[in-house]
């Protein structure tokens, strides 16, 4: 697969277009397979995560054209299995929509159980219990979950939890349900509210996403539509992070400034100049960043999927600080990578110490999940001398053309053979 080399200790200049936001991709298209008509999706992120689920509904027998310029066009009406098997959907976590996409179209899913994941357990209670609440026969047999209703039925949701995955399967197995479905303690995710505005335009009715009661009441059918995904707030934010941790000026285009506020206010703590203007963000690093403590909560609390890069920003601070992991019980595991490189962290639980040292050092380091992926490139952008990141499968799945972008603002980066 290859590994990222990186010659640290420059810092990052120019500017940036951020991508359309994986975590709303993978939503969004199995989405479209809820439409009695073809749908266009634009701004799709390249990333192995958006060509892996078009694989997997094209081979339920969606018609997918997509050339990896950012424009899907998904025409739902071959498909007509309502089966997924474990290997096409091992493949991919977020496989789990179709469970939700399946239920409502045809009454039953079968899909197998996604595998693990290195930030701890990922279960699907609550989406179970949601499609229990709509009537419907969930159970769990070797590894497949299937799920079955004669008929769906509008039901209040409260969620034990604030899950994304759980609000948007429910919310896509209760558009066709007869009558009002409420999902209550819903997530809030940019990401939710992608979907719900992508399933008006398709003809459903869902009001409140974006607050934590979203309500659904059933229509008869879907039309296709177009829709552009909105842009990824975390690789906004990644980009963000990797300014302030080289003393860089970058400036991000193509976001909505407002779905990476908690992390523009860190950063600012951090002695950063974060300048905030329609559709683009400047960040101006100080020369060394000043520690900063960060509890992860659900939006529009600190995403726990910045938790991971702003620990390899920390590293270099000036002073301790204190990240809690609210959401994971097992979101740490990459700081003994960075441990490796010089950092000066401790790790109890679901909390890390990080006392900032003044330099790091290149050391050859292994990206054991997507956003330890981002970490160790901050980590690396920040260090003296070479760096060699393993496990770049992780890092392509939901970061677009990384080596480009960061390389477009000055980073010695470079993509090798493993050996
Ligand atoms: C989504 O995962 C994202 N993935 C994750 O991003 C992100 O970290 C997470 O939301 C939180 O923002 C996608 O959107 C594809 P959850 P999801 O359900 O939906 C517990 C990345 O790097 N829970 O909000 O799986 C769960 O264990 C990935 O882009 C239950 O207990 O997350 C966790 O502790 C990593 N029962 C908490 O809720 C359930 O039925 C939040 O999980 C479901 C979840």
């Amino acid at each position: 697969m290859g590994k990222i080399v990186i010659n640290g200790g420059r810092s990052l200049n120019g500017t940036v277009r951020i991508a359309g936001s994986k975590n709303a991709s993978v939503a969004v298209i199995p989405a479209a397979l809820l439409a009695d008509g073809a749908s266009v999706i634009e701004n799709l992120p390249d990333i192995t995560d958006v060509t892996t689920l078009a694989e997997i509904i094209s081979e339920l027998g969606a018609d997918v054209t997509y050339g990896c310029d950012g424009r899907m066009v998904i025409d739902p009406r071959r498909f007509d299995c309502y089966q997924a098997p474990y290997e096409l959907v091992k493949r991919l976590r977020a496989s789990y929509y179709l469970l939700g996409v399946l239920l409502a179209k045809f009454g039953r899913a079968e899909v197998a159980l996604p595998g693990g994941c290195n930030i701890g357990l990922r279960p699907v209670d609550q989406h179970l219990k949601g499609f229990r609440a709509l009537g419907a026969d969930a159970s769990l047999e070797h590894g497949i979950v299937k799920v079955r209703a004669s008929r769906l039925i509008g039901a209040p949701i409260y969620l034990d939890v604030v899950s994304v995955g759980a609000t948007i399967n429910i919310m896509l197995a209760a558009v066709f349900a007869q009558g009002v479905t409420l999902i209550e303690n819903a997530a809030k995710e940019p990401h939710v509210v992608g979907l719900a505005n992508f399933l008006n335009s398709m003809g459903a009715n869902v009001q409140g996403a974006g607050t934590d009661v979203i309500r659904i009441k059933g229509v008869k059918s879907l039309h296709g539509s177009d829709h552009s995904v909105v842009p990824d707030e975390i690789e906004a934010a990644t980009f963000m992070m990797a300014a302030v941790a080289t003393g860089g000026d970058v400036t991000v285009t193509n976001i909505i400034p407002k779905h990476v506020d908690p992390v523009t206010a860190k950063l600012r703590e951090s002695g950063a100049e974060v300048e905030e203007n329609g559709d683009y963000l400047r960040v101006k690093g100080p020369e060394r960043p000043r520690a900063v403590n960060v509890k992860t909560l659900p939006y529009p609390g600190f995403p726990t999927d910045c938790q991971q890069p702003f620990v390899a920003l920390m590293t270099r601070a000036d002073g301790i600080s204190v990240v809690q992991e609210t959401i994971y019980d097992n979101r740490f595991g990459y700081a003994n990578e960075l441990i490796r490189m010089g950092a000066n962290i401790k790790v109890d639980g679901r909390t890390a110490i990080v006392e900032g040292v003044s330099r790091l050092f290149g050391a050859p380091v292994r990206a054991s999940d997507l956003r330890a992926g981002a970490a160790m490139i901050i980590a690396g952008l920040a260090a003296e001398g070479r760096t060699e990141i393993y496990g770049i499968e992780h890092i392509l799945r939901g970061y677009e053309r990384v080596v480009e972008k960061y390389g477009s603002l000055g980073a010695d980066i470079a993509l090798e053979n493993e050996r």
